[in-house]
């Protein structure tokens, strides 16, 4: 099991990296392999509106000039997808609403290609509008009809300076019961997975056609 973990501050080692790293840590404990993928200072461009996407159809994005494709790839061969942003004007950051919007719309032509992976956001904030971003983040997980778990709060820690959110206890807490309630629901839906392949196989072999 894998989960990708988008990150889109533009700081390094700030205080959006430090949040996901404490989700990331309780995913590893459980043994579920993460990779934490810094969109920062690589080129990533918002949607043309282009609609080629909806002509290819090939899970990709038409515009190939930057790293969007990847990004893709990496969320389609991932159990898990975390989004990670800092509040920028109450909302997510540049980079991530470009994520947001181009992996959406290649998502949607191509049949909700996300669908049952499991999504969580997490978000870094100084003062105000964290809830709004941590919205916009979950608005792009239900409409890939994503599986969404939650938390002892809504995913966000409190913090201006880099490494100012060590000292937001309650936001860490929520960052490992997120990380530890992912790491459980990732569990049980491979275990219901496993079921409905081994239903199916007794289901064929009963009707012989093997
Ligand atoms: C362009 C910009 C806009 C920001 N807008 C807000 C905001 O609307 N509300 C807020 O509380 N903090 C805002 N901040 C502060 C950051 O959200 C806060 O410092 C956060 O911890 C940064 O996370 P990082 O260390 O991962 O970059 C803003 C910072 C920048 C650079």
């Amino acid at each position: 099991m894998k989960v990708i973990a988008f990150n889109g501050s533009s700081r390094k080692n700030g205080n959006t990296t430090i949040l996901m790293n404490y989700v990331l840590g309780e995913l590893q404990k459980e043994g579920i392999e993460t990779e934490h993928f810094l969109l920062a200072g690589k080129e990533i461009h918002g949607c043309r509106a282009c609609y080629q996407c909806a002509q290819n159809r090939d899970q990709r994005c038409a515009v190939g000039n930057d790293i969007l494709n990847e990004c893709i790839e990496k969320m389609l061969e991932a159990d898990g997808i975390i989004l990670g942003s800092p509040t920028y004007f109450a909302d997510v950051s540049t980079e991530i609403k470009a994520l947001i919007d181009r992996a959406g719309l290649v998502a949607n032509v191509n049949g909700d290609m996300f669908k049952r992976k499991v999504g969580a956001a997490v978000v870094a904030v100084r003062r105000a509008g964290a809830v709004h971003v941590f919205s916009s983040i979950n608005y792009f997980f239900f409409i890939n009809q994503m599986i969404v778990p939650g938390s002892s709060y809504w995913n966000l820690g409190v913090g201006h300076d880099k490494g100012d959110v060590e000292n937001d206890a309650e936001g860490i807490g929520t960052m490992k019961a997120l990380g530890e309630n992912m790491a459980w629901l990732l569990k049980k839906l491979q275990g219901e997975d496993h079921l409905l392949r081994v239903t199916d196989s007794v289901q064929r072999i009963r009707k012989g056609n093997v």
